[in-house]
């Protein structure tokens, strides 16, 4: 007897789909990235491809989609590290429009190093004498080829459309990078980053969010919210949903809501909540606004005693400090639209209309 073999599963490692794989193939892609760059010994963070790069200026991010949101959190990372540091969709920048001088440095995140809207951002940039930096996973790529500096994210191969360990490889690289250019070594950030993939792992053993998936499938909308670090998250968690459910699904820093988004809050419609590290306290006054809507509440957290009186479930996360807790919140919510999309029969790894590289402006 044969059994029936189909080459596009082959690379799928028994897995239904490439999504599901990558998914749960995070805590070795983030063991890759900070594989000789981190030491807990030395207390020390080193990229050698950027061994030569010292800069004391500005620093821009261009990056469309995915890396966008993994933009937004490194710039607000370097903020904190007391670098100036924007956030730009690549699409959207204009380098002859913006003060840039030769202390400027632009940084591309690119999963493909190929977009031709973060290519097109990058040659300006370079033309108008800024230092240019690729933060991507694709060895020889355009984009690595363009810039005058290039950190690799070794998140390996990523095959589904919507991207998953890539996006955590690039939050992980951005902590690292935020560490670099900074004066000074934070041996909390060194020690926490160590200790992420084993968190990461324990998300993906203990994630009960199946079950919710389940019972929210035929929501009409999904929201998400979250502050600081949180808020890109929250535009993630939006996206992927988008991606490949097809469902209505819309992100927004916390404090938002009740600026005009509260208005499509109603009990047909979960909003998923991600409440972690120091601005907890804040986002639960949201989510008591969102309650009384109706609004079933599901909150991401790592402080669930704090939470469970307002939040019809719980999704829990390990702390892990409060810049690289929502890296793990956010696994929450790519298994979350995995498990809808499932549901709903979608094709997973090719959704309608997307392509894994986007090669047009
Ligand atoms: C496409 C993909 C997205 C990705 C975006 C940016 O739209 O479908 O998943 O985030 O491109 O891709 P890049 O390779 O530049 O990170």
């Amino acid at each position: 007897d044969t059994v029936a073999w189909d080459p596009e599963d082959a690379g799928k490692s028994g897995y239904d789909h490439y999504m599901l794989k990558e998914i749960n193939e995070q805590p070795l892609a983030l063991r890759q990235c900070l594989r000789e760059r981190v030491s807990e010994l030395e207390r020390t963070i080193t990229v050698d491809e950027l061994a030569d790069l010292e800069r004391r200026g500005p620093v821009q991010f261009v990056a469309c989609g995915t890396s966008y949101h993994a933009a937004l959190y490194g710039a607000r990372l370097l903020r904190e590290q007391g670098i100036p540091a924007q956030c730009f969709l690549a699409s959207e920048y204009d380098a002859r429009s913006i003060p840039i001088t030769d202390e400027t440095l632009v940084v591309g995140v690119t999963q493909s190093g190929e977009t031709a809207d973060t290519m097109s951002a990058l040659r300006g940039a370079n033309q108008a004498g800024a230092t240019t930096l690729a933060l991507t996973n694709v060895v020889g790529s355009s984009a690595a080829r363009e810039c005058n500096y290039v950190m690799y994210i070794r998140a390996g191969p990523e095959i589904g459309v919507a991207a998953t360990k890539t996006f955590v490889s690039q939050q992980a690289a951005l902590a690292m990078l935020s560490g670099v250019l900074s004066e000074t070594h934070s041996s909390e950030l060194i020690r926490r980053l160590r200790r992420l993939p084993d968190q990461l792992q324990q998300v993906l053993d203990e994630s009960a969010v199946r079950e919710i998936a389940s019972t929210y499938v035929d929501a009409d909308a999904y929201f998400f919210i979250g502050r600081g670090y949180n808020a890109p998250v929250a535009l993630e968690g939006a996206l992927k949903m988008k991606e490949i459910t097809y469902k209505h699904a819309e992100g927004f820093a916390a404090g938002e809501l009740k600026h005009g988004p509260l208005a499509l809050v109603t009990e047909e419609t979960p909003v998923f909540a991600l409440i972690t590290g120091p601005n907890a306290a804040k986002t639960l006054g949201n989510v008591k606004e969102v309650e009384a809507r109706g609004a079933p509440v599901i909150a991401v957290t790592d402080q669930p005693e704090l939470v469970e009186q307002y939040a019809t479930h719980v999704l829990e996360v390990p702390a892990a400090g409060r810049r690289l807790t929502p890296i793990l919140a956010n696994v929450q919510l790519q298994l979350l639209s995995y498990w809808v999309a499932n549901e709903l029969g979608r094709s997973i790894d090719k959704p309608r209309n997307l392509a894994k590289s986007v090669t047009v402006e």
